[in-house]
């Protein structure tokens, strides 16, 4: 779909997630041809910086985050041609003026604010107070949006005081991965799965996020927030989403929107019990969590399990298990679902049988598996085994399966004014309604996270958590 020609104004352009994803990702947009040729990105930020020397700044940038492409030094140069700069001062009086003569009429404006949370009233004001923002001009947040459901509804109504929701994109990164995505084309381009997809015939659904790396550089941050704020809140509760919602009547954004918020306010309270935290610790003393977190006795998690049911007329009696978790085996995404066993088993029982399951792999290897049972090869008798249909999209797609970034997609999204990939305000409240009573709970309670060695699949609880229903997780692997 093309995209119109746009002002890109990007606060906070010199800061860490602008240089090593949004940049890029506009940069790669622009070498595959797909930049409107009168796109202009003009980074902001409080440093006061001539235009030449921010230019050759993100060259710097693109050269480390983008280094295959940036070795074409002509596409770079015309990359770079596109963008300038402007020294605003998020509080005060400082640059408005230029950045509104920066401006052009007629063409989309598209603010990012990739700056603290708490700035983001005041840009916003301000934007508005100086006649920056026009009626159609688009405002982008990222997370975290919020810390519990007190601060994000401040920080909508910070935001609804000077823009319009349909004006609001708030980013949640992986709702630009390609695979989330297609969990909508799987679930609603095809016939099959439909019929399937309730408490009658699927016995629970796997949904984890799993990260090889730990902590490091960012403990300062993660220590206030922990994995239940991190991750749990948004990321999985979008998978959670897109895997249980009603079909939305039409692909519009707000249909798409209300089918995710029912779903979320169907969501039962978690008991504690229903609940493991974990923190890696090594057992040598070195490489653990509270070395990085800047608090050698912080209780923050830095893995979750958790057993949530959605009390609706589709799901009541299938339960979703969520996991996510830093320094694990692997860094494996993934949303298994569990089929219910045949209602009669007319062959000899097989050890370490596990069942059907439709095994969606986010990342990496971005694919499908579905694990079916099969006879055995052979002379043995009626024997069973279970094999996979296995399709990884890069084998089945070619080039084309070439995820590109998220944040590349969902920027251009912004530009064409599709909010589908976005979270509504309501859609952030709800989920944060959801989340408080879980953390205040435990914060009351004043539980300490269960240790776990790093490069293991987390606590032993969070395999009890399964073992008691008579299930097992899936191997992180
Ligand atoms: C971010 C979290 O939102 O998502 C990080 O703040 C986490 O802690 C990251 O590592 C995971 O994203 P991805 O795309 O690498 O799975």
């Amino acid at each position: 779909i093309p995209v119109d020609p746009f002002d890109l104004v990007i606060f906070g352009a010199t800061g860490d997630l602008a240089r090593r994803k949004i940049l890029p990702g506009l940069f790669h947009r622009f070498a595959v041809g797909q930049m409107p040729a009168d796109a202009r990105i003009i980074g902001a930020a409080r440093s006061a910086m001539a235009e030449d020397a921010f230019r050759e700044q993100m060259r710097a940038t693109l050269t480390e985050f983008a280094p295959d492409l940036s070795t074409q030094t002509d596409v770079l140069d015309g990359f770079l041609a596109k963008i300038s700069y402007v020294c605003v001062d998020a509080t005060g009086e400082q640059g408005w003026t230029e950045l509104g003569e920066k401006l052009r009429n007629g063409v989309t404006r598209a603010f990012y604010l990739s700056v603290s949370p708490a700035l983001f009233g005041a840009l916003a004001a301000n934007l508005n107070a100086h006649g920056i923002a026009t009626p159609d001009s688009r405002l982008v947040v990222e997370k975290p949006f919020g810390h519990d459901l007190a601060s994000a509804k401040a920080l909508n109504a910070d935001l609804r005081h000077s823009f319009e929701e349909h004006q609001i994109y708030r980013i949640d990164h992986y709702l630009g991965k390609e695979t989330v995505q297609n969990l909508m084309a799987l679930r609603f381009a095809n016939s099959l799965w439909e019929p399937l997809w309730n408490s009658t015939h699927v016995d629970h659904v796997q949904i984890t996020v799993a990260e090889r790396l730990g902590v490091e550089g960012r403990g300062e941050y993660y220590d206030r927030s922990g994995a239940m704020r991190d991750m749990v809140q948004n990321h999985l509760m979008q998978l959670l989403c897109l895997t249980a919602m009603e079909p939305p009547s039409r692909l519009h954004p707000n249909a798409v929107r209300d089918e995710k918020v029912k779903v979320i306010e169907a969501l039962e309270p978690v008991p504690q019990a229903d609940i493991i935290r974990g923190q890696y610790r090594d057992r040598d003393g070195s490489g653990s969590y509270r070395d990085h977190a800047g608090d050698a006795k912080s209780n923050t998690e830095s893995f979750v399990a958790l057993k949530v049911n959605i009390g609706n007329w589709r799901w009541a009696g299938t339960p979703f298990y969520l996991r996510t978790g830093k320094k694990l085996r692997a860094r494996t995404s993934e949303i298994v679902v569990m089929f219910r066993d045949p209602p009669h088993m007319i062959f000899p029982k097989m050890e370490g049988r596990r069942g059907n399951a439709l095994i969606i792999r986010l990342q990496p290897d971005e694919g499908i598996t579905l694990r079916t049972t099969i006879k055995e090869p052979g002379p043995g008798g009626m024997r069973l085994a279970e094999v996979t249909l296995d399709m990884t999209f890069a084998d089945a797609l070619g080039e084309q399966a070439q995820a590109q970034d998220a944040y590349e997609r969902l920027i251009m999204d912004v530009i064409r004014g599709d909010q589908t990939l976005f979270m509504r305000g309501d859609e952030v409240e709800a989920a944060w309604a959801w989340a408080d009573p879980i953390i205040s709970g435990w914060e009351e309670a004043r539980l300490a996270p269960a240790p776990y060695d790093p490069g293991s699949s987390g606590p032993e609880d969070a395999l009890m958590l399964l073992h008691r229903d008579g299930r097992r997780w899936r191997e992180i692997d």
